[in-house]
């Protein structure tokens, strides 16, 4: 549905991120009926630019991001006519901020303003204090921050804490784009929406959970801020572990904001600390090295990077949730650059039978939650082998996609968070409690790890990763989804 007219002001507008997801995701909205022709957005980055310089980069990023059935060019003229831009250093308070004001006072007062932090989060606190010194931030309005929230419990602490001076938490979004995922969603649907899976979710039925998000890309032209994170901050702490709350926690009793994130909060405050003397067999790190990708050579993190590093472009982890349904589950986490390919799925493997009318050629029934590429579902199980003349079992599957019905592409993940913070919806955000608990549970490993004290594996680009991760899940007697038999 549309939304109410809302200024979106974002800093960092002319980052890699305005260009390629924020612009083309409001356009996307607009194009499907949900921003009202009133809505402006503001760009505004320390580049001096134009307001017409500005609207032609907007214009070179929409031709090159949006989806070719998506274009329209009398719709992208009418788009960039809501555009404008400021030439502003946040962080000062002696700059063009006259500039900025010029340009919301030609609104209501009363109306919704989203100011989007698309900046390095070191700066958070200081547009956050120049906004309220100048008198922006009005009852309408709400500010989303970009991940990373710090690089460790105290930074993230800090910058929780700078923020909250001049916005209240209702006013915080904290996005996290892997809840802006449909297919993401698609785990309370699949959870909850259906009795089948429902009644069978849990310690006494489930074997295993393993979550993965692999990439073919490297680090190509964000070496200098992915060398300060590497896999473990930039998608575990985040990203998987929103997805292993989204399926470890309890039924939530409606789907209301803070009901749902009081669930996934107790997920995460459960997990079981994995001390520092356990990180060495609980978690593997790795870099990939020199290898082939669709045929071709491609260079290792090092050569990319130009210098020695010990930052990881591989992270597995093995975690337990300390509660009754899950008592004993492994779940296991992972996350690749330079992946054979991208993928980002859940695996849910179930107990094998109990009957022994079949012996051992029963495979576990698995639940397969792919939500990205060919997102959709696929559950294993066993059916006869008609062509066999005593009764051997082959493997037999059900499977769904996630797509519209009608053929339409799934939206962006940033369509639906970026107009959830207009309506002031925070379901699909973090709160910070969320953060902080995610930042506590990788703490001990991230320490361990930056003391050198677990060794470095390493993977041919192009490859599934390091053997040190085969060796690591068939310790509690499991395999990786692409090494499982059937
Ligand atoms: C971002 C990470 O948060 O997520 C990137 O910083 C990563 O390194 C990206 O490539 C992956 O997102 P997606 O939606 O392509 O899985």
């Amino acid at each position: 549905q549309q939304t109410a007219p809302f200024d979106y002001v974002i800093f960092g507008a002319t980052g890699d991120l305005t260009m390629r997801k924020l612009l083309p995701a409001l356009y996307n909205q607009l194009r499907i009926g949900h921003v009202p022709e009133e809505a402006r957005i503001i760009g505004t980055a320390r580049s001096s630019l134009s307001r017409d310089e500005y609207i032609i980069r907007a214009r070179e990023a929409l031709e090159t991001f949006l989806p070719e059935q998506h274009k329209d060019a009398e719709l992208i003229e009418r788009f960039l006519k809501k555009v404008h831009y400021v030439t502003l250093d946040g962080t000062k308070s002696d700059h063009n901020w006259d500039d900025l004001k010029a340009v919301l006072d030609q609104s209501p007062a009363d109306r919704i303003r989203v100011f989007y932090y698309s900046t390095a989060p070191q700066l958070f606190e200081a547009i956050s204090e120049n906004l309220h010194r100048f008198g922006f931030i009005t009852p309408q309005s709400r500010v989303v921050l970009e991940k990373p929230i710090g690089t460790d419990s105290a930074s993230a602490k800090a910058i929780n804490d700078g923020v909250s001076r001049f916005f209240d938490e209702k006013q915080i979004f904290r996005i996290d784009h892997y809840l802006g995922k449909e297919t993401v969603q698609d785990i309370i649907a699949l959870r909850f929406a259906n009795p089948i899976f429902n009644a069978i979710w849990s310690a006494e039925h489930i074997q295993s959970i393993q979550i993965t998000a692999a990439e073919t890309v490297g680090v190509e032209g964000r070496a200098a801020y992915y060398d300060t994170s590497g896999a473990l901050r930039d998608m575990i702490q985040n990203h998987l572990l929103q997805v292993l709350s989204l399926c470890a926690m309890e039924a939530p009793a409606d789907l209301e904001a803070d009901t749902v994130r009081d669930a996934k909060v107790n997920v995460l405050k459960a997990l079981r600390p994995i001390p520092e003397d356990k990180v060495a067999s609980e978690t593997v790190r790795a870099q990939y090295v020199k290898g082939e990708m669709k045929g071709k050579p491609v260079p290792g993190y090092l050569e990319e990077l130009g210098e020695d590093s010990h930052t990881e472009t591989y992270a597995a982890m093995r975690a337990y949730i300390d509660t009754p349904r899950w008592k004993g589950v492994p779940f296991y986490i992972r996350t690749a650059k330079r992946s054979t390919k991208k993928v980002s799925e859940v695996i849910v493997t179930f107990r094998k039978s109990a009957s022994s009318l079949f012996g051992a050629s029963a495979a576990s029934n698995r639940l397969v939650i792919r939500l990205q590429p060919d997102e959709g579902f696929g559950l294993a199980l066993n059916i006869k082998n008609p062509s066999a003349a005593g009764f051997d079992l082959q493997h037999g599957a059900m499977s769904g996609k996630f797509a519209p019905a009608d053929g339409s592409l799934i939206p962006d993940s940033y369509e639906r968070l970026m107009l959830d913070a207009v309506r002031g919806y925070p379901a699909l955000f973090i709160r910070r409690d969320e953060v902080e608990a995610a930042w506590a549970w990788v703490e001990p490993t991230l320490k361990t790890w930056a003391a050198n004290k677990v060794p470095m594996a390493h993977y041919a680009a192009g490859s599934y990763g390091p053997e040190e991760a085969r060796r690591f899940i068939a310790t509690t007697g499991d395999s990786w989804h692409e090494d499982m038999a059937d």
